[in-house]
């Protein structure tokens, strides 16, 4: 299975601070949004990432993540010129993909729980044929994809930010495709906010009867770092867990340890560059 994180939003709700710096790339507490999204493709298992950057951001790209060596993973790189939506992330990455299923994760995204290793590998498993999302319930669903669910809960519709919504049920951005995606993100029509809806493609699905949705449990937690006040409520929770759980979320270099994608001795190299941090000591501690 592939990863895509999408993070080539020009985070226009985030600006001024996303003029000279593009939103993946802004810290979330201590450390860079890009982080959250490429720890929880890893947490999947999954090694082959595609990061889908703005035009122009080559550069602190590369100099924050390289080809991904350094945590066993291989990152590459491609150019959205113009944002069009979150399902233009398949057209963008079709030869990436290739024959191959694939999972996609929005670069503002943060999710964390206790089991997000198991969790995501279930998904990624059911995920043989057909697709599978989350349903994450939210006191105020209206601006996002919304779920609505049978008596049995099975998915019966999906709506993309509903004024009626009609559950509390919403999809956070990870997505879990098999290799229909690319002939389904080629079939739509941009939406009334002229984009390619992610919605779209997980109607498709539940069309085609081979929609799964895991609903998840209170344990777990999903931001959305798009804005001024959802960045500082991320950068609190990501701080309030790792104080009370003496664990950091999306730790790259212990997620790759633990995975045996590289060996004590190498963590050690990568922990000594960040020694004057609380982030390189707790490197050092594992
Ligand atoms: C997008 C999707 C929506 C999903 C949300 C999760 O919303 O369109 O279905 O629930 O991401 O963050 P947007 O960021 O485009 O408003």
């Amino acid at each position: 299975m592939k990863g895509i994180i999408l993070a080539a939003g020009r985070g226009s709700r985030l600006y001024p601070m996303t003029l000279p710096v593009c939103k993946p790339l802004l810290p979330v507490y201590d450390k860079p949004m890009i982080y959250y999204p490429l720890a929880v493709l890893m947490q999947a298992g999954i090694r082959d990432i595609m990061i889908i950057i703005p035009l122009g951001e080559e550069g602190p790209f590369y100099r924050l993540l390289g080809n991904g060596s350094k945590w066993g993973v291989n990152i590459s790189y491609e150019v959205q010129e113009v944002p069009r939506g979150i399902a233009d992330a398949f057209l963008v990455g079709e030869r990436f993909v290739g024959d191959d299923s694939v999972c996609l994760v929005l670069g503002d995204n943060i999710f964390h729980s206790p089991d997000i290793e198991q969790i995501m590998a279930n998904a990624g498993q059911i995920n043989e044929k057909g697709a599978t999302v989350f349903g994450y319930y939210v006191d105020d669903p209206r601006s996002f994809g919304v779920i609505e669910f049978d008596d049995k809960g099975n998915a019966l519709s999906i709506e993309e930010k509903p004024r009626f919504p009609k559950s509390n049920y919403i999809v956070p951005g990870i997505y879990f495709y098999d290799n229909q995606v690319i002939e389904i993100a080629h079939s739509l029509k941009p939406s009334a906010r002229g984009e390619l809806e992610i919605t779209d493609v997980n109607i498709e699905y539940l069309k085609r009867g081979q929609l799964h949705v895991i609903k998840l449990e209170d344990d777990f937690t999903w931001l959305d770092a798009g804005t001024a006040d959802n960045l500082l409520s991320a950068a609190q929770a990501v701080k309030r867990v790792q104080d009370v759980s003496g664990r950091y979320i999306a730790c790259l270099e212990e997620i790759a340890y633990r995975r045996g994608y590289i060996n004590g001795e190498y963590l050690n190299i990568l922990a000594d560059k960040l020694k004057q941090t609380l982030y390189g000591q707790y490197l050092m501690c594992l």
